[in-house]
């Protein structure tokens, strides 16, 4: 495998996605809080960071046990620190580096640059640059205003690049890191979802034995995935746990409780509406809502657990995202929006935690799903937030606002999907807004509620932008909703960005 050492830099999930495109297994860890270099690791990369070399706080690393005894490849301020410690000189750039440039082969055979092309376009994102290359060391390539742009310390495998190759305008970045990974490093292409679930289903059961096993399903991607793959491995020793809080979308409960039960999976459906919209009576706070949601999940959940005799473990649909340690620049953050998962159970429940997904990304997951033969409709569905629909009705939720709002999301999404624009969105959905307004309809005039239309594009959901529809569809599905869903007669759509704004509205 292939360590990446983070020091912070946004770029450094870009770099193991890459390298995990390349079939070759790597981690993610806090350059401060790594693991013992043992055999497994055939390399190291160093990533970028926001912090200069020549700060006072920059972060540093004790590279004793692997520089010159292993592949080393520093990225940006990884590139930078190793000038800096190592007999070379960091200075803030006098020109512009950021953005597009061209890399020209200074030594055109290096193992690192060899056959990309020369010039080849790669992308700059630094405020500092090298001055002075490390002793010892032989500048590989440069560019126009960059002169150390790629290093290599001659009598040893250490490469520094101070462009990102991960990122999509280096346009044979992707070339650069398979030199690295598999010719330098000698790491074999053989981590596919394949190899990936023939290794997890041994594993499963070798740690699971005889054992038995909960999971709660959600209808999402991630859910599904890590049930299959646990079915697969100990068969009807899993049992799982689908709740109906409510605050589905329309029809969504039966119809993934279906396609669940086609799967072969065990799947308890429990139908616990009426305790989510009692509880939620006459709430209005956005954060109390979360609360009061998240706690009744854990409610039901557990108590149907209970059920169940003899269960030792549960299981979760965690993905590596949420495992990677981040490395804090900003100091700890506030908390925006309480998530509500099944965060919580795990204290509650006093079971033994199985994460199948651990080790993987959003989209190794689908890959993995698709291997494991679930359905395209299944695994290319939006994300979907955990408390449902009550974040998407503002203010009180009842029973006829859940039905208002799942007719006109219904509509959206139908649409989206005729259209072909739901597969082009990153997620979409309805709010019902706490706002009504003045309409007329034939000679009446109606006093009724209004929705906005939501649309983003996204790669994580920490960043998103609204999504450009035509105005022909948004004129279709205004038209629809005002015309089939009575108690709308105003339709609004979203324009605001994240940040400053979020996806979900409460
Ligand atoms: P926001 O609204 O914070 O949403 O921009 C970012 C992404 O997270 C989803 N979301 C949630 N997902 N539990 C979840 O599992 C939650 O409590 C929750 N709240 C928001 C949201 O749908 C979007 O994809």
């Amino acid at each position: 495998k292939i360590l990446i050492l983070d020091f912070g830099s946004q770029y450094t999930q870009l770099i193991a996605r890459r390298v995990r495109e390349l079939n070759v297994y790597c981690e993610i860890h806090p350059f401060n809080h790594y693991p013992a270099i043992d055999a497994s690791v055939k390399g190291v990369i160093l990533s970028g960071s926001p912090f200069s070399v020549r700060d006072k706080e920059a972060p540093q690393i004790d590279l004793g046990g692997i520089k010159g005894k292993l592949p080393l490849l520093g990225v940006c301020y990884g590139a930078q620190y190793l000038a800096h410690h190592f007999g070379g000189e960091v200075a803030p750039s006098a020109s512009r580096e950021y953005g597009r440039a061209m890399l020209s082969k200074v030594q055109a055979a290096n193992a690192l640059i060899r056959d990309l092309g020369d010039p080849t376009q790669v992308w700059m994102s630094h405020g500092d640059t090298i001055v002075k290359e490390p002793t010892g060391c032989e500048i590989i390539a440069s560019t126009e205003d960059v002169r150390v742009a790629a290093f290599h310390i001659a009598g040893e495998d250490t490469w520094g690049i101070q462009f990102h190759p991960e990122v999509y305008h280096s346009t044979e970045g992707i070339k650069l890191l398979k030199h690295f990974v598999v010719d330098i490093c000698g790491c074999r292409q053989d981590w596919t979802p394949a190899s990936y679930i023939e290794t997890t289903v041994r594993e499963l059961r070798e740690k699971l034995g005889g054992d038995k096993v909960v999971l709660g399903l959600s209808g999402g991607v991630d859910s599904s995935v890590a049930a299959v793959l646990l079915h697969k491995a100990i068969g009807k020793n899993l049992t799982c746990i689908f709740v109906d809080m409510g605050l589905l979308r329309k029809d969504e409960f039966s119809s993934v409780l279906d396609s669940y039960k086609h799967m072969g999976l065990n799947v308890i459906g429990v139908d616990a509406g009426d305790k989510f919209l009692g509880d939620l009576k006459g709430v209005t706070d956005p954060e109390q809502k979360r609360k009061i949601i998240g706690r009744d999940f854990i409610e039901v959940f557990d108590s149907e657990a209970q059920k169940l005799k003899d269960v030792k473990w549960l299981a979760q649909g965690t993905i590596y995202p949420d495992v990677i340690e981040s490395v804090s620049v900003n100091g700890p953050s506030v908390t925006i929006k309480s998530h509500h998962n099944v965060g919580g159970l795990p204290e509650k429940m006093n079971l033994k935690i199985v994460e199948p997904l651990r080790l993987l990304f959003k989209d190794e997951v689908r890959r993995i799903g698709r291997e494991l033969g679930l359905s395209e409709l299944l695994l290319g569905r939006h994300p979907f937030p955990g408390p449902g629909l009550g974040i998407r009705i503002l203010g009180e939720v009842t029973k006829e606002k859940v039905r208002i709002l799942q007719e006109a999301d219904a509509i959206f999404i139908q649409a989206l999907r005729d259209s072909g624009w739901y597969d082009k969105v990153w997620q979409a959905g309805v709010m019902l807004l706490p706002v009504q307004s003045v309409g007329v309809m034939g000679d009446e005039r109606t006093y009724e509620s209004c929705v906005a239309l939501r649309a983003v594009t996204s790669t994580d959901g920490m960043t998103a932008d609204w999504v450009h529809l035509p105005y022909e569809l948004l004129a279709k599905v205004s038209n629809d909703i005002i015309n089939k869903v009575r108690g709308i007669n105003r339709v609004v759509y979203d324009i605001s960005s994240k940040p400053p704004a979020t996806i979900e509205w409460e």
